[in-house]
């Protein structure tokens, strides 16, 4: 069987790691500030706080930010529900918007007409890599219109005077727009390191701080620090030295933290990025050079003007197909031993968000993107011969279905 996405770990990966327990330090220390510190480099964003996950880092935003009931929150319906769940346990609403017609990404024609007086934050997800419009988003944010019809509610919201742009980036870490990476693009910027992503600590996650000018990100961080952890004045590190036993609690903060045996495989990772990404470019191009003179293939754009994905999920859309139609290609494809996926099933297919009143025909463009999708394998260690097993396997399964 081919597999879909089993995760890459180095011997240095593992060096590392066993470093990390034989040093007498295994919750969060040195290790996870320096991997903070490297991502920051990385990213060019002012100031990154790690974490046990994207999930966390979302919601710990969102609390910061004061989200609460009430409020309502843009998010796409083309996404993973860890981008709903997160403001519904804030007790607001997500509003979730379509896609483009011609990218999965969050549409921002769509994101202007979802913008009430009750609109706190916008979520953009960085869809398989590929970062959303920024521009147009940030341009959005501030245009005077916009900006009266935001109520602020704490000082944090008074400060900003704005909507907040966090985007939700748990696929794209090292993506670029306009030649700068995700982590700088907005206000703030969520990443994943959970098993499946580009880069793993198995599971894991990072804020990346990237407010303007009054706000202090130093100051941001020792504030998301320390409601990560319990409200406590000070980690255990720092408790753990001489005088530092006495500590006070400030809030009823959470327990988010990334540990140091995760950052070390997080720091051993970013070492290697670079060819972690180009491999992935190269299995991406393999694909598309075979698929492009397919006509029942429409092949995703990675590097469309002024944008360069991380080349997280390579998806093929199956024209004119249905989802019964994808669906027995898939079948097909499987029995052929390939793991193929789908990415996603819009938000508001699932029952709960069903549930919750959300209608899959409000969101057209994202049900025909689904319809259509299937994402292949893309792992590190997979072969150029792999990859042809892959592409012969989908070609055969999309000419027996369709026939
Ligand atoms: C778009 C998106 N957002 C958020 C998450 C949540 O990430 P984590 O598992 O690190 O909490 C995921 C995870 O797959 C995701 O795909």
């Amino acid at each position: 069987m081919i597999p879909f996405s089993p995760p890459y770990i180095s011997q240095d990966a593992i060096d590392a790691v066993t470093k990390v327990l034989q040093s007498g330090w295994i919750t969060t220390g040195p290790v996870t500030k320096a991997f903070e510190q490297q991502l920051t480099d990385y990213c060019g964003n002012r100031k990154t706080l790690c974490l046990n996950s994207a999930t966390a880092g979302l919601e710990l935003v969102l609390r910061w930010f004061g989200v609460k009931e009430g409020d309502e929150v843009i998010i796409p319906a083309y996404t993973y529900c860890a981008t709903a769940n997160v403001v519904m346990h804030c007790g607001a609403t997500p509003v979730m918007v379509d896609s483009c017609p011609d990218d999965f990404n969050i549409s921002v024609e769509h994101i202007r007409k979802a913008i009430t007086p009750k609109t706190k934050v916008i979520v953009p997800v960085d869809l398989f890599g590929i970062p959303c419009d920024y521009k147009e988003i940030n341009a959005l944010v501030n245009e005077e219109a916009i900006q009266k019809l935001f109520k602020p509610e704490n000082e944090i919201q008074q400060k900003l005077g704005r909507i907040l742009v966090m985007s939700d980036a748990a696929h794209s870490l090292g993506a670029t727009y306009f030649g700068k990476k995700t982590g700088s693009l907005t206000d703030i910027t969520v990443f994943s390191f959970h098993a499946v992503k580009n880069l793993t600590t198995s599971e894991g996650g990072a804020i990346a701080l990237n407010l303007p000018l009054p706000f202090d990100c130093d100051a941001i961080y020792a504030q998301l620090n320390i409601s990560s952890l319990h409200g406590q004045s000070k980690d255990a590190l720092a408790k753990s030295v001489k005088k530092g036993w006495r500590y006070d609690v400030l809030e009823a903060g959470y327990k988010m933290n990334m540990t140091d045996i995760l950052a070390a495989i997080g720091v051993s990772q970013l070492k290697e990025y670079h060819d972690i990404m180009l491999k992935r470019k190269h299995i991406f191009s393999l694909y598309s050079d075979a698929f492009k003179a397919m006509d029942w293939a429409v092949l995703p754009q990675h590097e469309p003007a002024d944008k360069c994905s991380s080349f997280h999920v390579y998806n093929v859309k199956i024209k004119d197909a249905d989802e019964s139609l994808r669906d027995a290609i898939i079948d097909t494809i499987f029995e052929k031993e390939v793991a193929v996926n789908v990415h996603f099933q819009p938000l508001p297919l699932l029952k709960f968000y069903k549930d919750n009143g959300y209608n899959i025909q409000d969101v057209p463009n994202a049900f025909s993107h689904y319809a259509k999708e299937i994402s292949l394998p893309v792992f590190f260690t997979m072969t150029d011969q792999q990859v042809q097993e892959v592409i012969d396997t989908v070609i055969f399964a999309v000419n027996k279905n369709r026939n």
